[in-house]
């Protein structure tokens, strides 16, 4: 995907401490979507395209990110292209990753090895790689433009410099947080990982809605972004719990009273409950799936 990233501005603790580039040699194996907005970030924070090398069987994407990035990427690894790398992202499909690791691994085994690929558990990982330092991450789309915010969870022991530099990589796609339990990247998937999806819907609601009441379709999508955007900046820069910040614009017997008291009517938070549960148990199945020798 050729969606532009935006350097970072923002200056929440979670992102990179020190900001800048992060002085390393980043090796991508998959160079799609997640990759690309991870190249795109550190591209725009002024790391060197020759610091980046990325292993990427689909011409059309190598050629997508040497246009984009200046990036060279090879349809396949060799050592000469990737024993210089400190850190290697590991950005294919679930289903890919096995067969990935097997032909590139062996000429980064010393590198830190960062996998963004969903649901294979860190043994696997380990087991595939031969690597002594592991960490897995769930990523979302917002990455994309620089917005997205990715857990982390080490595999293996890492120094806090290993930490520093995971964190100084994924800053060009957001923020980021260390989880303590791999099984925690589950709940991290079913709640950031797949949350996208569910801000869509939540926002295709209130546009239908708004059309419904007569709003013209591009006043009602501008209505229902800005708010969700709106709010959601609200939140973030305020300390206060959300139950409060709610109970502010929700007057007794106005309009927004009205409104709450239909949803918790129709029980949308247990059900916003079940919702997420499901993904978490399908990311547990998947890991199951695709982490079998
Ligand atoms: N996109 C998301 O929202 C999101 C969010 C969280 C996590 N993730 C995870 O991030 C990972 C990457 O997702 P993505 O959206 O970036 O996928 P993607 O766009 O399909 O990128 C994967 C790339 O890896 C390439 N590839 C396949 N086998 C390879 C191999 N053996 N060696 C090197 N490259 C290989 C693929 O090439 P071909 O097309 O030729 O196969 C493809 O270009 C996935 O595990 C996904 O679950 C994605």
């Amino acid at each position: 995907m050729n969606t532009p990233n935006t350097p970072n501005t923002s200056n929440a603790t979670s992102r990179a401490a020190g900001g800048g580039t992060p002085g390393i040699v980043v090796g991508f194996i998959g160079g799609g979507n997640m990759a690309s907005a991870i190249v795109g970030g550190l591209v725009a924070q002024g790391m060197p395209a020759a610091d980046i090398r990325v292993v990427e069987p689909f011409a059309e994407a190598r050629a997508r990110l040497a246009d984009a990035f200046g990036v060279e990427a090879r349809e396949t690894p060799s050592e000469d292209h990737l024993a210089a790398c400190d850190l290697v992202v590991w950005a294919v499909k679930p289903q890919n990753l096995r067969e990935a690791a097997a032909a590139a691994a062996p000429f980064a085994r010393d590198a830190l090895h960062l996998s963004i690929a969903a649901g294979i558990p860190g043994d696997s990982i380990v087991r595939w790689t031969g690597a002594r330092r592991v960490v897995r991450a769930m990523p979302n789309t917002p990455a994309l433009i620089g917005q997205g915010i990715t857990g982390l969870f080490a595999c293996t022991p890492l120094e806090a410099d290993d930490r520093q530099k995971i964190e100084r990589v994924l800053a060009a796609t957001g923020e980021c947080l260390w989880v303590e339990r791999e099984a925690l990247l589950d709940a991290v998937t079913a709640l950031s990982g797949s949350g996208p999806a569910y801000v869509f819907y939540f926002l295709e609601a209130m546009v239908a809605s708004g059309i419904a009441m007569g709003l013209a379709p591009a006043q009602a999508r501008q209505l229902a972004i800005r708010t969700f955007s709106g709010a959601s900046a609200l939140a973030a820069a305020s300390a206060d719990p959300l139950p409060e910040l709610r109970a502010r614009v929700t007057s007794k017997g106005g309009t927004t009273h009205a409104a709450i008291a239909v949803l918790e009517a129709e029980g949308m938070q247990q059900r916003f409950g079940k919702a997420l549960e499901a993904a978490r148990q399908r990311a547990q199945t998947m890991a199951a799936e695709f982490g079998r020798d």
